[in-house]
C-alpha cells in the first residue's frame, strides 16, 4: 500500500470514528430495556459481623462510620489508621435501632472518627472484628470531584450506575433523595445497604431524603424513622435540628442539603436554619455554593410537573440572594440541565438546575416531555446514568452526565460552569442578599 492510500484510509477511519462518537443525539438513541430488581439471597454472617458499612462527612476533619450488626451487644467502636492492619486510633460511637410492624432492625452504629488528614487513605475495622475497610478523605482545597446519582433503587441499572461511578475518580457521592425504594419493606433497606457498601464504605456518601424514604409508621409521628436511623447525616454539626436538612463544607464548596418533604415556608425551622446557615457562608473560603433537594423546581418532563412549586416559591428568592451556583435534584427519572435561571427565566446570576433522578430504580424512566422545550432547558433526556461535577478552582467547574449506554458510561452532556463568585453577580446581589438574609 502506498503512502497516499494509507493516509486516505486513515482519514476515512478517523472520519468514521468521529461520526460514530458525535452523531448521537437524544432522538436517535435506542434505549436498552428495563432491568430486573436485583435478587439478594438471605445473608449468612455471624451476628456481630459489620454489615451495610457506609461513611459520611461529620464536621471539619471528621467522618462518621455507620454499620449494622444483628448482635445487640456488639460495640460501636471503630479502629483506624493509615496502614493496613495497624490501627493507631480508636473511637467510640453511639447506636440506635427501630421496629416496624413485625420487623426489628439490627443494631445501627454511628461512630465519628477524626481528626483526619486530607486526601489520605485510612484503613478501618468496625466493632473490633470482621473485615478491614478503607476510605479516602476529601482534599483540603480545590479541585474536588463529586459523583451525583439520585433515585437509585436496586435494579440491574442501579448496579450499572454504581459500577460506572466506581470507575470515576471522585471524592464524595451526592445523592439528592430516593435511596433504597424500600417503600415500607424494611428488608430492602438492608439489601440496599449491602448493595452500596463497596462504594459507600470507601467515599463519603452525602444524602438527602426523597418521597421513597417517607413511611407512615403506626404510632410514630416521624415518617422518616428508618432513613434517619440508618443514614445519619451531619445535621447537628451544621446547627440543624433535623436530619432532613443540613449543610457541609468541603475543599472550597459549601453544600446545602435541603428537605423537600419537611416544612419549608418562611415560618418553618428549615427556612430559619437555612437563613442562618447562608449568613455564615464566606465566599472567600468557599467560592462555590451548591444546593441539593429531591423535587426539582425547573422540570420540563411531564412527570411530577409542578410538585416543586411550593418550595420554589418559598426558597428560591433566598437561594438566589445567596448566589447558589448549582442546584441538583432527583425525583423525575430522567436527566435535565437548565441554563442559569431564576424566577422562571434564564438569568445570568441565577443557578444552574440539574435533575438527575436517573440512577436506575424499578419505576423506570420518565419519557414524556412538555413541548416546546422551555427556553431555560438546555439539555433533557430520559436515560439512566450518573453525573460528575469536577470543581477545578474558584472560577471553573466541569459538569458531565454519563448515560448508561448498555454497560458503557457514555458522556452524553458536558458543560463548563463559571462561578457566580467570579462573575460580579455576588457584588450585584450584595444589597439583596444583606436584606433577605439579615432581616428577622
Ligand atoms: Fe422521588
Amino acid at each position: 500500500m502506498d503512502y497516499q492510500t494509507l493516509m486516505l484510509k486513515l482519514a476515512l477511519i478517523t472520519a468514521l470514528i468521529s461520526a460514530a462518537s458525535c452523531a448521537y443525539t437524544a432522538d436517535d438513541y435506542v434505549r436498552p430495556k428495563p432491568r430486573q430488581v436485583l435478587h439478594f439471597p438471605w445473608p449468612s454472617h455471624h451476628s456481630s459481623e459489620p454489615q451495610q458499612v457506609h461513611v459520611s462527612l461529620a464536621g471539619e476533619n471528621h467522618m462518621r462510620v455507620s454499620w449494622i450488626t444483628d448482635d445487640s451487644f456488639a460495640p460501636s467502636i471503630v479502629e483506624y489508621g493509615t496502614s493496613p492492619g495497624q490501627y493507631t486510633s480508636r473511637a467510640q460511637g453511639e447506636s440506635t435501632s427501630y421496629s416496624y410492624i413485625f420487623y426489628s432492625s439490627g443494631k445501627i452504629h454511628h461512630t465519628v472518627i477524626g481528626p483526619l488528614d486530607h486526601s489520605t487513605v485510612y484503613f478501618y475495622r468496625c466493632g473490633g472484628e470482621g473485615p478491614e475497610f478503607h476510605l479516602r478523605t476529601p482534599p483540603a482545597q480545590l479541585p474536588v470531584t463529586f459523583a451525583v446519582a439520585g433515585d437509585l433503587g436496586q435494579t440491574g441499572w442501579t448496579k450499572s450506575t454504581l459500577d460506572h461511578i466506581d470507575q470515576c475518580k471522585y471524592d464524595i457521592h451526592l445523592l439528592p433523595g430516593d435511596l433504597s425504594y424500600a417503600d415500607y419493606i424494611q428488608r430492602k433497606w438492608d439489601t440496599f445497604g449491602e448493595l452500596v457498601q463497596p462504594l459507600a464504605s470507601a467515599r463519603a456518601w452525602m444524602v438527602t431524603e426523597g418521597n421513597h424514604e417517607k413511611e407512615s409508621i403506626p404510632f410514630l409521628k416521624d415518617g422518616f424513622q428508618s432513613y434517619n436511623a440508618r443514614w445519619k447525616m451531619p445535621f447537628e454539626e451544621s446547627g440543624s435540628t433535623s436530619n432532613l436538612y443540613y449543610s457541609f463544607e468541603v475543599a472550597g464548596v459549601h453544600v446545602l442539603m435541603l428537605g423537600s418533604y419537611t416544612d419549608y415556608d418562611e415560618y418553618s425551622d428549615q427556612y430559619s436554619w437555612l437563613k442562618a446557615d447562608l449568613a455564615k457562608v464566606d465566599r472567600e473560603r468557599t467560592p462555590w455554593l451548591l444546593a441539593l433537594f429531591h423535587v426539582p423546581w425547573y422540570n420540563s418532563n411531564t412527570a411530577h410537573q409542578g410538585e416543586g412549586e411550593g418550595m420554589m416559591a418559598a426558597m428560591e428568592p433566598l437561594l438566589h440572594a445567596a448566589g447558589v451556583d448549582i442546584v441538583l435534584t432527583g425525583h423525575v427519572h430522567a436527566y435535565e440541565r437548565s441554563t442559569r435561571v431564576y424566577n422562571g427565566k434564564s438569568d445570568p446570576c441565577g443557578a444552574v438546575h440539574i435533575t438527575i433522578g436517573d440512577g436506575g430504580n424499578n419505576e423506570g424512566l420518565a419519557r414524556r416531555y412538555k413541548n416546546p422545550q422551555p427556553e431555560w432547558s438546555a439539555f433533557r433526556e430520559a436515560s439512566f446514568g450518573h453525573g460528575e461535577l469536577r470543581i477545578l478552582n474558584s472560577t471553573h467547574a466541569y459538569w458531565s452526565w454519563h448515560r448508561n449506554d448498555d454497560d458503557e458510561p457514555v458522556r452524553s452532556d458536558a458543560v463548563w460552569i463559571t462561578s457566580l463568585a467570579s462573575s460580579g453577580c455576588l457584588r450585584e446581589k450584595a444589597h439583596e442578599s444583606r436584606k433577605i438574609l439579615m432581616e428577622p
